[in-house]
């Protein structure tokens, strides 16, 4: 998810475009740029980091142009480098781009180009789109030969182009990606959301996937990609510039909350080969056969990665057929791990920098182990260590509180595992039930999403309480470790994940109507040994919030409060029997006044040991 602007009127383009980096910086912050039209031709700056980095490169001078566009990356396709910065350009220099989305058949059509004469200066899906605009930018207006190029790529984008030929003119379109036109005095300003519109106007119009717009000095005119005019409404934005940053959400945990299902999709996007029941891991192609020979997956990971690995465990164990072993990776580098070359250690990491994962993936190098990754941040450090990996495409996760990069990292690995599994013993009738399960999830979650008025109160309810139980089994295990790691790190509540068969080993004996549960009860394998335990709980006067399964109404008879989600796979629950305990946690934090996005003592990467 990247963020991109441009700005064509009466004031100096520079100031505007910056300071609309600046307010969506939340989108993608590894690298920036921008290009002006200025003195008959046009500037372009570009600078590895974030925005700030760019104004440094700016400094004292003085740019009088009144037309640029702009781009704040998070990178999807190739590390971030001043290379792959945005704006992208074609052979002549003379059209300048900058993209937000995914091109998914980038690599034919950059090879076709290439057998054409185009030269490429990017490891980038997006500069693919700047050299097709130039192929059709003959005789053609800039927004005709936009209109062709577009016509060529599937994938989704959220573009704006500026050209040397027509200075007075940005060209927009959007499908997949958010754009939005901010209609001011004189001037326009298009952008990926109205954070970077709201100081210059509050006037916008929404364009919707599929639709172009051309602005100029004078005007703007909207369009499909067949060239028909679309009359559009111009609508008011009623929100602060702070709220406009979460996109409404007043806080960043809950947009990425929110943010799941589009997660979801994301890490799904483009690997599922359905008629032959597997998946395509682009990331893994110069390993797959080394993958074949692997005995042992040893999984490391930190907070609430090492929570999705532990999850990935049963699934690789149950569906895949492989030994699978999950470690913190702060004690895996201090023991004596036996590794050897029929072992493979996959570091799950959101940022990519965890100082102990990244130890982990180094000791398994030096044992001659196969390094794999799960990252969500492209060019970062562990993605660079490893040998292979597959990237989550979650985008930025400004939380502290890590909540869509967890459920993506439960996608990939379910990906993972009927990608293993099929190489193994795996039936092409189980990949494809596994697949089509997968690809329900999002939809799944949305219902949960509107729950979140019923689980606020829920959370209100049981907000004198200082200390929790969470309780799960089996699949659901990890997710008690997850939704107390949650609790604890929002609302500095005391809670301890445990499994739920471990209780009456001696947790149970904390028990009392001070001090509450919450149950995982899901229709699974193991519901008739966890109603079991939810009984024990009872007869010591314990209350307990339940997470059941929809239709369960035999759970609502013996417990003091449930929230209900839908069935799926086993495997999959996880995935969505954690977003209730992701917003109780929200709501508990922000009923004590708290701010959930920076928790104190916390830091969104643990970069030291
Ligand atoms: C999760 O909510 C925490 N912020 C923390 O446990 C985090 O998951 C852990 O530090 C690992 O971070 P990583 O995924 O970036 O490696």
């Amino acid at each position: 998810m990247c963020g991109i602007a441009g700005y064509i009127g009466k004031n100096r383009a520079c100031p505007i475009l910056i300071d609309g980096l600046r307010r969506l910086e939340y989108r993608g912050y590894d690298s920036a740029g921008f290009a002006l039209a200025e003195d008959g031709g046009v500037v372009i700056l570009k600078a590895v980091g974030r925005v700030e980095e760019l104004e440094k490169q700016v400094g004292e001078r003085d740019f009088l142009g009144t037309a640029g566009i702009a781009h704040t990356r998070w990178a999807t396709h190739g590390k971030p480098s001043k290379e792959n910065a945005h704006p992208h350009v074609d052979c002549r220099q003379e059209i300048f781009l900058v993209h937000n989305g995914i091109i998914e058949n980038y690599k034919e059509l950059k090879e076709s180009l290439k057998k054409r004469g185009h030269r490429f200066s990017s490891e980038t899906d997006s500069e693919v789109i700047a050299h097709l605009i130039e192929e059709y930018y003959g005789e053609d207006s800039l927004e005709e030969a936009v209109r062709k190029a577009l016509l060529k790529a599937t994938g989704t984008y959220g573009i704006a182009v500026l050209s040397q030929r027509e200075p007075n003119k940005i060209v927009a379109a959007r499908k997949g990606s958010p754009l939005i036109l901010g209609v001011g005095k004189d001037e326009f300003i298009i952008a990926s959301d109205v954070a970077a519109i709201i100081r210059y106007t509050d006037r916008v119009v929404y364009l919707n996937d599929g639709e172009m717009v051309v602005i100029g000095r004078d005007g703007y005119e909207v369009s499909n990609l067949e060239r028909t005019r679309i009359d559009k409404r111009v609508d008011r934005i009623d929100w602060s510039v702070e709220k406009a940053e979460k996109q409404g959400f007043a806080y960043f945990m809950l947009k990425e909350i929110f943010e799941q299902p589009e997660a979801i999709k994301n890490a799904i996007r483009g690997r599922v080969l359905s008629a032959d029941g597997n998946v395509k891991l682009g990331g893994l192609d110069d390993v797959r056969e080394r993958l074949r020979e692997i005995n042992r997956l040893v999984i490391v990971a930190c907070g609430t990665a090492y929570h999705a690995g532990l999850v990935g465990k049963y699934m690789l164990e149950e569906y895949a057929g492989i030994r699978a072993d999950i470690e913190y990776g702060s004690e895996f580098r201090y023991r004596k791990p036996i590794l050897d070359s029929k072992t493979a250690v996959l570091a799950v990491s959101q940022s990519g920098e965890t100082a102990d994962t990244l130890a982990a993936v180094k000791e398994a190098k030096n044992k001659g182990a196969l390094a794999l990754g799960i990252v969500n941040a492209v060019g970062s450090t562990i993605a660079r260590e490893t040998d292979a990996g597959i990237y989550n495409h979650a985008g930025p996760e400004i939380g502290v509180a890590s909540t869509k990069a967890f459920t993506s990292q439960l996608s990939i690995l379910a990906l993972l595992t009927v990608f293993l599994g099929r190489q193994r013993e795996m039936s092409c009738v189980t990949g494809k039930r596994i697949l089509n399960e997968l690809a329900e999830i999002e939809r799944h979650i949305k219902t949960i999403l509107k729950q979140a008025k019923e689980i606020e109160k829920i959370a209100r309810k049981y907000s004198g309480f200082n200390n929790f139980l969470y309780l799960g089994r089996k699949y659901n295990y990890p997710i008690a470790l997850e939704g107390a790691l949650k609790i604890k790190e929002i609302a500095y509540v005391h809670a301890e994940g445990y499994p739920f068969g471990e209780m009456k080993h001696g947790s149970i004996a904390l028990i009392d109507e001070n001090f509450p549960s919450i149950a995982i009860v899901t229709k699974d394998s193991v519901y008739e040994k966890t109603i079991s335990g939810v009984q024990e709980i009872k007869a010591r006067g314990g209350k307990i919030i339940a997470i059941a399964t929809s239709g369960d109404k035999e759970i609502k008879k013996l417990v003091d409060d449930v929230i209900y989600i839908p069935k799926t796979l086993e495997m999959l629950t996880p995935m969505i029997s954690v977003v209730p305990l992701q917003l109780l946690a929200y709501y508990f934090g922000v009923q004590k006044g708290l701010d959930v996005d920076k928790p104190r003592n916390l830091a969104k990467s643990v970069t030291v040991e």
